[in-house]
């Protein structure tokens, strides 16, 4: 059952990204209007909550009304840094996954998230149908993209400074494996896996480094915050905040049951002194300090 191959991952492993980009990278201004997306579309709380690419879990304290939250990662040194921040708790479980393998079982959760990961999917309409397996009837779905047809990537075509258009639907890969969407094909990718959307909202409205530069920050953000209402009607701006819901199966997975073989879907998996083992396959998935590792079963 493990496919032959999945699609490349962007590695973060070791990777500056937290320092260098947020707490040194002068993004006060996309940080806190991320927040306000957050918050107006979030449930007002729940039992457990899937945070796809988690990162150095800058935005997990953002999800304060749930009881429990699974940072899932391909990079293990992201949830170590993710670990430093937010501790040992058992209201958080670290997962060193990857987001087309998902070590989960049908239906478990009723709340999922994926902010700024969705960027670095060369098969984005798999990782949606990835997370939509893990969720339960009714689930909400909050996903980040990075929108193609945004206001900037306009002027630059029309002025011939672009080659490519941000008009039709096909994903445009800038950097590698860093890809930014057209709004009508990721509605189409989330319908298709039988998700309603309820709200959209557009993010970063005036992420122009002059605007940041020559207006006072909490100005920015409101004004920030009000045009995100219009996100609905129209997207023009560098990030779309869309929030779905789960429409039908699978079916809510039984109590008590969890994790899932990556590779052969079998569960319940049995504990180890040091790992998950699957009945199954005979795969030992390692746990170590307090993080899950299903990228590669332990010994290969
Ligand atoms: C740009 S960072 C965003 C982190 C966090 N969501 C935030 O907004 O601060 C993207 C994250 O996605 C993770 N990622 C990339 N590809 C992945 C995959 N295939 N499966 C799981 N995580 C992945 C990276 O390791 C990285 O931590």
């Amino acid at each position: 059952m493990m496919p032959e191959s999945s699609p490349p991952v962007c590695n973060y492993e070791g990777s500056d990204y937290q320092e260098t980009f947020w707490d040194r990278g002068e993004r006060a201004y996309e940080d806190q209007v991320e927040a306000i997306a957050l918050r107006r579309l979030l449930p007002p709380g729940g039992k457990l909550l899937l945070e796809v690419g988690a990162g150095a879990g800058r935005n997990t304290p953002r999800y304060a009304g749930f009881e429990q939250i699974v940072l899932l990662d391909y990079s293990r040194t992201q949830l170590q840094k993710a670990q430093q921040r937010l501790g040992t708790d058992r209201r958080y479980i670290y997962v060193a996954a990857d987001v087309y393998r998902l070590p989960f079982v049908p239906g478990l959760f009723p709340a999922a998230t994926m902010i700024r990961t969705l960027h670095h999917m060369a098969d984005a309409p798999l990782a949606i149908a990835q997370i939509r397996q893990a969720l339960q009837p009714g689930a909400i779905f909050i996903l980040e993209y990075a929108n193609k047809r945004n206001l900037k990537a306009i002027l630059r075509y029309l002025l011939r400074r672009q080659s490519w258009s941000p008009f039709t639907p096909e994903p445009v890969e800038f950097v590698e494996l860093n890809f930014d969407f057209h709004p009508r094909a990721v509605s189409t990718w989330l319908r298709e896996q039988d998700f309603v959307i309820e709200r959209q909202l557009t993010v970063s409205h005036f992420r122009i480094n002059l605007l940041k530069k020559l207006i006072p920050l909490q100005l920015l953000v409101n004004m920030d915050a009000l045009a995100q209402l219009t996100g609905s009607w129209w997207q023009l701006t560098p990030q779309v905040f869309v929030r779905s819901r789960a429409e039908g199966g699978p079916q809510p997975a039984e109590p008590g049951s969890f994790f899932r073989c990556p590779a052969c879907h079998y569960s319940p998996l049995q504990r180890g002194e040091t790992s998950l083992d699957c009945p199954g396959c005979g795969r030992r998935w390692g746990v170590q300090d307090g993080i899950y590792d299903f990228r590669k079963p332990m010994g290969t």
